[in-house]
């Protein structure tokens, strides 16, 4: 989860938001690259000796810095090009969870078996509960099986809502009317955080998403003794 001070992405507990991340430094990396020549030419201009002041044109250096920003731009859209598809790719899903929108709260539906279905609200804040996470926790938490290809479905009843979990890279809209499909993949056991990111009202900060990972054994057993 996000702690203190913390200006860096969280870190991933799933193999897509590991890509992510490796996407999000190899981008970076160029970036600064091309921040650090701009700002040393930049900086030239300021000791100019007007030497130049009567060229107009020179078609060999046109050709090379057009030609560069273009081999530039490859190297960052072929990467992208295929974690967008990665993200998308979903093969024989263990289970789904179908996660639905309200203002504020979410609810949850495990289409998989009977009757497995709850509202998820967040709890007050409770100072001396070491275990109680400010603004973060809710009353019925998501309980999902680890090492395990999960399909999610999204949707919502009133406004748009977006079920956005940082750790698991996963971020997608809830559309009242719509279905939307997602998937996860936690590989370990754990609490991982989340919140809605569509301004969708008065209480949009307070509609939090928790999923406890845990190992299938634990979740059979969870399911058989839902009531
Ligand atoms: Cu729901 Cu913001």
């Amino acid at each position: 989860m996000a702690t203190w001070s913390n200006f860096n992405l969280q870190n991933s507990a799933s193999p897509l938001m590991e890509q992510i991340i490796f996407f999000h430094d190899h981008t970076l990396i160029i970036l600064i690259m091309i921040t650090i020549l701009v700002g040393y030419l930049m900086i030239n201009l300021f000791f100019n000796k007007y030497i130049n002041r009567f060229l107009l044109d020179g078609q060999m250096i046109e050709l090379i810095w057009t030609i560069i920003p273009t081999i530039t731009l490859i190297f960052i859209a072929l990467p992208s090009l295929r974690l967008l598809y990665l993200l998308d790719e979903l093969n024989n899903p263990l289970i789904t969870l179908k996660s639905i929108g309200h203002q504020w709260y979410w609810s949850y539906e495990y289409s998989d078996f009977n009757d497995v279905s709850f509202d998820s609200y967040m709890i007050n804040y409770n100072k001396s509960d070491i275990n109680n996470f400010r603004l973060l926790d809710v009353d019925n938490r998501i309980i999902l099986p680890m090492n395990n290809q999960i399909r999610i479905m999204v949707t919502a009843t009133d406004v748009i809502h977006s079920w956005t979990i940082p750790s698991l890279g996963v971020k997608i809209d809830a559309n009242p009317g719509r279905l939307n499909q997602t998937n996860l993949f936690i590989n370990r056991p754990g609490i991982f955080f989340g919140q809605c990111s569509e301004i969708c009202g008065a209480n949009h900060s307070f509609m939090p998403i928790m999923i406890e990972s845990i190992s299938i054994k634990n979740f059979i057993n969870w399911i058989n003794n839902y009531s």
